[in-house]
């Protein structure tokens, strides 16, 4: 799958050479790391979960199209930090044609760029590794005997690779399925556990305890576990409220199985019930989330459906008397943005914001088969709205992971309860 990936590259960016570094280690104080998880574009092409390591990529040298720079065996750390594939690993296990000591990277980088017009390198993502580059560059210059000449150009190799990793293979679209069942289990998990009483972070231990247990080495994002007014705000994260009965509980919880994200979102009563304002608005999203799930197919841009959306909640507003006027008008204003204020989707793979061009120049891009991406409305009514009191504090989304097929959608998350009924009957025998 790696050389593939890696051959399919080399065949999109014509003559060159092309650097990824792993992403950096970071430290979170003193001595201790944050996890580490290796950068989404080095783990597509390599599969090489290790820090301090660098794959060069070439259609120019003469025997290596591929080599892999790592961090050499080393009992000592080893017995600290666990095994290591070292240099014979990394050519025996991934399927490169070379590997060397990661500290021989400013020496031999010079071999690789040396006579090959174009470099293909992100700059400005890593500054620290972009000095290595550029040291790479300054020492074929430098050689004034030597008739070898570094790259002429610098051109951005994600513009070829997002667009590879937007578009999902049969395999990556396995490993997603996998990923979203886990976080199904673990939304239906969460629903069992969140009853009045309980605190937002009990529920979000049975959901991490969850996503663990099914496989997933971590969350693909902080989960997101929002009681009564918590709800309302988009980012929230602390998790540390209690459960009251007459809340409702919004969790926006996706776990990451190997290297690719889930992201689902699900509104409901902890006590069982949706309330009389609590229905009617979760019944507005849930009818724009549908709408926007049934128009979506081939040719169709995120804008349209957005747009849609838009329409729906704004119209749902009015009937509501949370808005009043002409709808034309409303949408014109934006009327509806102190309720709705976020965008209804973004792609979803190994980031779950992923890579992918959201234009196709400056338009906006039609959609085409087998890209991934959420559809998420939302309505949220801040605590301190000026509106009936019934409705504030109230927020909802409904987030769904959806396949684009040859001629339409394919809701991958379906089977996690969103129908008011369904929710309910969810919630029953507890
Ligand atoms: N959980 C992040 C998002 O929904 O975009
Ligand atoms: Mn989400
Ligand atoms: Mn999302």
């Amino acid at each position: 799958m790696f050389a593939e990936r890696r051959q399919r590259f080399l065949d999109a960016i014509g003559p060159g050479v092309a650097v990824f570094p792993a992403a950096p280690v970071v430290i979170r104080n003193n001595d201790v790391e944050h996890e580490y998880r290796q950068d989404s574009d080095m783990q597509y092409l390599s599969g090489f979960e290790e820090p301090e390591s660098v794959l060069v990529l070439s259609n120019r040298h003469p025997k290596h199209r591929s080599v892999l720079f790592v961090r050499p065996r080393d009992p000592d750390r080893e017995v600290w930090d666990g095994p290591r594939a070292g240099v014979d690993g990394a050519v025996r296990d991934f399927g490169v044609d070379a590997a060397f000591p990661i500290a021989e990277l400013d020496q031999r980088l010079p071999e690789y760029l040396e006579d090959v017009p174009r470099l293909h390198y992100r700059l400005m993502e890593d500054a620290a590794f972009d000095a290595h580059v550029f040291g790479a560059i300054q020492r074929i210059r430098g050689r004034k005997r030597s008739p070898a000449r570094p790259p002429s150009e610098i051109v951005d190799p994600t513009v070829v690779l997002h667009e590879m990793r937007l578009h999902k293979s049969a395999d990556e679209l396995r490993i997603m399925r996998r990923a979203i069942e886990v976080s199904r289990d673990a939304h239906l998990a969460a629903m069992r556990v969140a009853l009045p009483g309980a605190y937002e972070y009990e529920v979000e231990a049975e959901i991490l305890r969850v996503f663990r247990a099914g496989g997933s080495e971590r969350p693909a994002y902080g989960s997101i576990v929002g009681s009564g007014p918590n709800a309302t705000v988009l980012h929230y994260r602390k998790n540390d409220r209690r459960l009251a009965d007459g809340d409702l509980l919004l969790i926006d919880a996706g776990c990451e199985l190997e290297f690719y994200a889930s992201d689902i979102t699900r509104t409901f009563p902890v006590n069982g019930r949706f309330s009389d304002p609590q229905k009617a608005l979760y019944e507005v999203v849930l009818e724009s989330q549908l709408e926007a799930i049934a128009m979506t197919r081939p040719g169709v841009t995120l804008d349209a459906i957005h747009e849609r959306v838009v329409r729906v909640i704004t119209a749902g507003l009015l009937r509501l008397g949370l808005l009043e006027g002409d709808i034309e008008e409303a949408i014109r204003t934006e009327a509806y943005k102190p309720y709705y204020m976020h965008r209804t989707s973004h792609w979803l793979g190994m980031d779950v914001h992923d890579v992918g061009s959201y234009f196709a120049g400056a338009k906006p891009r039609p959609l085409e088969a087998d890209v991934v991406l959420t559809i998420e409305p939302g309505i949220y009514i801040s605590p301190s709205a000026s509106v009936d009191a019934k409705w504030r504090g109230i927020g909802i989304r409904i987030e769904d992971d959806v396949r684009v097929t040859t001629d339409g959608a394919e809701v991958m998350s379906h089977d996690v309860p969103k129908t008011v009924a369904d929710v309910e009957a969810a919630l029953k025998n507890r």
